[in-house]
């Protein structure tokens, strides 16, 4: 007992309490399998290690602020979309970070930009690099609010501190406000948009489905409804979130369209109705010949990480 004690502050003094929690279980198997004193004493000293090891890696993980749990095993290698998957394997073996080089990817909304970023930066992680990933519109932000507060230097050590900086791309309000002023452009039509801050996030499948949901009914807008206005609006109460897009055009008869759309020859409603009931939410149209056309959809916002591992379905 007294030895115990003992020992118990020796490895306390040395940092290393953590060898207490598996030594009993240690001690047992070393003397089942006769191990020599010095294996023993490489056995234990590795738990220690490995233990550290991990509390490095939850401690690097937390610092790197990743907003889903994303890593290149849950990547879809499957889905229909065209990269270069060779070059992709290539960056995680990180080499990319040894030479100080920079890796851009590119492409359209919702193909997996930021899951495979985040991947990477999980990667760099468990390397034992210090990551921190962010959206650029929020480290504009902050970047802007340091001149104010006279904290510029603070808040770029921050900045370029880690050995991974990833930055993601402007977010589900920025991406709609593109959208809606190359529309505005494109057709003619006004454009009134009514969106969450930007610091709201949904998690970026449910983002993407909104983002595909708003380009569908836009392009609806500009085929069918003779519109001059247009307007889009979010909405998050009681963790549902509402999308309103409403248009003053000539409106439609929607039960005719709908069977319509049963038949196979019109697509756009019909995916977003399927998309939406995949996500348990609600879809409605209201409109008559005359009257413009109302569009409501109701996205449950409870289960975000469920959502974020559900597999995409293309619209
Ligand atoms: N905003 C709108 N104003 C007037 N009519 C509309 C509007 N949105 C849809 N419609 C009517 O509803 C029909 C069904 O729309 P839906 O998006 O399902 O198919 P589509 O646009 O005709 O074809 P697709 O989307 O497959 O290219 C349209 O053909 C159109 O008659
Ligand atoms: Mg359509």
């Amino acid at each position: 007992m007294e030895s115990k004690q003992s020992l118990k502050s020796v490895l306390k003094r040395l940092r290393l309490s953590g060898i207490l929690s598996t030594l009993p279980e240690r001690v047992a198997y070393a003397r089942k399998a006769k191990l020599e004193m010095q294996d023993f004493l490489e056995l234990v000293l590795q738990d220690e290690i490995d233990r550290r090891e991990q509390s490095n890696l939850r401690v690097r993980l937390q610092k790197a602020r990743f907003t889903e749990e994303q890593t290149l095993e849950g990547f879809d290698w499957d889905a229909p979309i065209t990269f270069d998957r060779d070059r992709v394997r290539q960056l995680f073996s990180l080499a990319f970070l040894e030479a100080h080089e920079d890796v851009i990817f590119m492409g359209p909304v919702g193909v997996g930009k930021t899951h495979l970023a985040a991947a990477l930066g999980h990667a760099a992680c468990r390397s034992g690099r210090d990551v921190l990933m962010i959206r650029a519109d929020l480290l504009l932000r902050e970047l802007l609010q340091s001149r104010a507060d006279h904290t510029t230097s603070k808040t770029m050590r921050k900045f370029i501190s880690p050995d991974l900086l990833i930055l993601d791309d402007f977010g589900l309000r920025a991406a709609i406000d593109v959208h809606a002023n190359n529309f505005e452009r494109r057709t003619g039509v006004a454009v009134d948009l009514h969106l969450p801050p930007e610091d709201v996030r949904f998690g970026s499948f449910l983002e993407t489905t909104i983002y595909r949901i708003v380009q569908e009914l836009l392009t609806n807008v500009a085929k069918h409804a003779g519109a001059t206005r247009v307007t889009i609006q979010t909405l998050v109460r009681n963790n549902v979130l509402a999308l309103t897009v409403q248009d003053n055009g000539k409106g439609f008869d929607v039960k005719r369209s709908l069977l319509a759309s049963a038949r196979q020859t019109h697509h756009g409603l019909r995916n977003i109705r399927e998309r939406v009931e995949f996500f348990g939410g609600v879809f409605r149209v209201e409109s008559v010949p005359g009257g413009g056309t109302e569009v409501l959809i109701e996205l449950p916002l409870e289960d975000k990480t469920a959502m974020a591992t559900r597999k995409e379905k293309p619209l």
